[in-house]
């Protein structure tokens, strides 16, 4: 696949094989994700690779529990979400949603400092691109080799607990949980917005 099939073939995965992936093929993509572009060279990230069953299965389950937490309490709307969507939601979950043989846990590491401490937000901005340019790439490496994630972000609203599980360095900021496998089905690409509509030329 070229570049641009893999880009038209992504989509988000969200049912997992529960087949493991080989070492070599989980570096492949964490050396594809480490060529990301990085602002000031500082290669600022982080990441923890989750591959133990009895971790894997902690992850698993805190990924549902934010995921109910996001639908029921942060989301716009969210008051009028009623038992039934709950009950739905929760089958989903509980059927095996987001359960993957591997996570991958993006941090943005803060603890080397390019910039100086009045340019601290921009500094954190940065660090926060360079890390979303490595999950592009390793989302892409993954449709590439026939695997398959999502980004999921909703890890934010409960970002402390999942620390006391996967224990990061210090100065580490959770970007994204990563999980990684071999889809239950190909990834359907999602319609976008013409181009028309969010591009101005002039
Ligand atoms: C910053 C960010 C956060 C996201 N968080 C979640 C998430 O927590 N859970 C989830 O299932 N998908 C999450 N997604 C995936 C989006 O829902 C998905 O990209 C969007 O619906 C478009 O679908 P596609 O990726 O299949 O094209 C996130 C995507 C981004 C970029």
């Amino acid at each position: 696949m070229d570049i641009f099939e893999v880009i038209r073939k992504r989509g988000s995965v969200r049912w997992f094989k529960q087949d493991p992936i080989d070492d070599s093929t989980i570096m492949k993509i964490l050396e594809a994700g480490i060529r990301a572009p990085t602002a000031m060279g500082m290669q600022q990230w982080f990441f923890v690779v989750v591959k133990d069953e009895k971790v894997r299965e902690k992850v698993w389950k805190f990924l549902k529990k934010v995921h109910i937490f996001y639908y029921t309490r942060a989301r716009v709307g969210s008051e009028s979400f009623d038992q039934e969507r709950m009950r739905k939601l929760q089958e989903r979950l509980d059927k095996g949603m987001y359960r993957a043989p591997v996570y991958i846990a993006a941090y943005l590491h803060l603890g080397r400092r390019g910039l100086k401490d009045e340019y601290s937000e921009i500094e954190e901005m940065w660090g926060i691109e360079s890390v979303s340019a490595a999950i592009e790439n390793i989302s892409l490496s993954a449709i590439a080799l026939g695997l398959g994630t999502c980004w999921i972000g909703v890890v934010n609203f409960l970002e402390e607990e999942i620390n006391e599980i996967l224990k990061p360095p210090e100065g580490c900021k959770l970007i994204a949980i990563l999980p990684l496998g071999f889809p239950l089905e190909p990834p359907k690409p999602k319609p976008r917005k013409g181009l028309e509509e969010v591009t101005k030329v002039i």
